[in-house]
């Protein structure tokens, strides 16, 4: 069983990535935390909670951040909408947020918990993890992992070397780099093969055809709808990449992706390169030694995913589906016989 707090901007991606940890019972999904990203702080806070109700799930979901730690905010209405998670019709949010700052939630929960045992799963900027360890430097020993949706090795979506959880907020992404603590970085070159297919819809309409309650299977479909939309026009993708999912699907089972060791800088200065991620892979050898940067580059402390089981991922996202439906049918069945 993983432990996990999500941080998250939702954030089309962001969404499946909490349905995925809140169905599957190998996570305990201890919170969701939320950070400006690819929306106001109101807004993605606002999508968290609208997930959560439309799925019937029940866990502290803490405000974080609103704006980065150094960079000006950057939002992606061009890729999300205006709302941050346009497409599917969210209902009034009725329940209550956690009293707590998301960093306050961050910091009692992994000290609330035995050492070695809460993993932190970072899939918006950085930036209510970085703050977290300036205001409690004892959760980098006591975290069990932290495993990031953020940067990549061959391309960016940002700019051509930078992907956008790390563009907007690259000097919260080096601190969570550079600290010593277990890092896997799951980044585009992964997340770009894990994508919503028609094959994957259709199994997910099933889900909910076969329960005879649609809802969170069609609010998934209506979430995949605009952001594939969106896909197909800005990058020419046949089908909308599911990135923020990936770093869950790792928990949940490790064989849905493979990793290598590296070592991984955020590019913090570069004019046309600032938020990159720079990987040394430790077995693709080709660096000259002799500089200390060089020598810095070699301590390859990160994993980094290289390649997506797309088949066990489609089957862990369905299985999660299947499960919150049932469940939520249960629930509605219950109601009515009380
Ligand atoms: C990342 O940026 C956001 O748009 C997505 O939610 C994901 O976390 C992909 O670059
Ligand atoms: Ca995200």
């Amino acid at each position: 069983m993983e432990k996990i707090i999500l941080d998250c901007d939702p954030g089309h991606d962001d969404a499946i990535a909490i349905l995925l940890a809140a169905g599957n019972p190998n996570i305990e999904l201890l919170g969701i935390t939320t950070v400006a990203g690819n929306n106001t702080l109101d807004n993605v806070t606002r999508n968290a909670q609208a997930v959560c109700q439309v799925a019937g799930i029940d866990v502290p979901i803490a405000r974080g951040a609103s704006v980065p730690f150094v960079t000006p905010q950057i939002v992606s209405e061009d890729i999300h909408g205006d709302g941050g998670m346009d497409g599917p019709v969210l209902p009034e949010v009725t329940g209550e947020l956690d009293p707590r700052h998301a960093v306050d939630l961050i910091i009692d929960t992994v000290l609330a918990h035995p050492p070695g045992t809460v993993t932190l799963v970072p899939v918006g900027p950085f930036t209510n993890i970085a703050l977290a360890m300036r205001k409690e430097p004892r959760i980098i020993e006591l975290v069990k992992h932290v495993i990031v949706m953020g940067g990549s090795y061959t391309r960016g979506n940002v700019t051509p070397t930078a992907e956008y959880n790390i563009y907007v907020d690259p000097e919260s992404a080096e601190a969570v780099f550079q600290a010593d603590w277990p890092v896997t970085m799951v980044g585009l070159d992964l997340t770009h093969q894990a994508l919503a297919t028609q094959e994957l819809q259709d199994r997910v309409r099933a889900v909910g055809e076969a329960a005879g309650d649609t809802e969170i299977s069609q609010f998934i479909l209506d979430i995949w709808g605009f952001i594939g939309t969106t896909y197909r026009e800005v990058f020419e993708f046949p089908a909308p990449p599911v990135h923020d999912a990936c770093t869950v699907a790792a928990l949940i089972d490790p064989a849905v992706m493979k990793t290598e060791a590296a070592h991984v800088h955020v590019e913090l200065h570069g004019q046309w390169t600032k938020g990159m991620t720079v990987v040394n892979f430790k077995d693709r050898p080709g660096m000259h030694h002799s500089t200390g940067v060089a020598a810095e580059m070699q301590d390859h402390r990160t994993q980094v995913a290289t390649e997506l089981d797309w088949q066990r991922f489609a089957d862990l996202v369905t299985d999660s589906v299947r499960r919150l439906t049932e469940q939520k049918a249960a629930g509605r069945a219950d109601t009515r016989t009380v």
